[in-house]
């Protein structure tokens, strides 16, 4: 079914001028762009965007490392899109990822891993409406 996710092109990929070639992918993948926006994130909306992860002893280099500079946000229209998003990304860690996945040609770590891609309907629907409002989705 056509279902929707979230993504953010993260502030590692967006400072190596990356942010072109990746939506390049993304649109060549199928992806039909839903909202799309250039923000960047303050402290406490990365503690709250990443609060499953508050108890993690990475937390706090990702909440530094996601707002150190400006992201693109967007939300993602597809056929088996959260799933197919996540295939297009490749693994969390990029030397674990596949050949031709966004993480793979661009992440540099674990941590500075280029893209989000949410995990499941329920959590692509939060993420977004962490980031647009209704009248920014077409
Ligand atoms: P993502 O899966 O998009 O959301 C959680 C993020 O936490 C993940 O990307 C990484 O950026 C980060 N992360 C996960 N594991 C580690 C780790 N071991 N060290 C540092 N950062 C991590």
């Amino acid at each position: 079914a056509t279902n929707r996710t979230f993504t953010m092109i993260k502030p590692d990929a967006v400072e190596n001028g990356h942010t072109g070639a990746i939506l390049e992918k993304i649109n060549a993948a199928g992806f039909r762009i839903v909202a799309m926006k250039k923000t960047q994130m303050t402290k406490r909306d990365a503690e709250t965007f990443y609060g499953v992860h508050s108890e993690r002893p990475f937390f706090g280099e990702l909440v530094e490392f996601m707002t150190r500079g400006p992201i693109i946000a967007a939300i993602l229209e597809k056929d088996n899109a959260v799933e197919d998003f996540r295939t297009l990304i490749g693994a969390t860690n990029p030397a674990e990822a596949a050949e031709g996945t966004i993480r793979q040609l661009y992440a540099t770590s674990i941590g500075e891993n280029a893209v989000h891609g949410s995990d499941s309907d329920e959590n692509a629907a939060i993420e977004g409406a962490f980031h647009f409002s209704g009248r920014e989705m077409f």
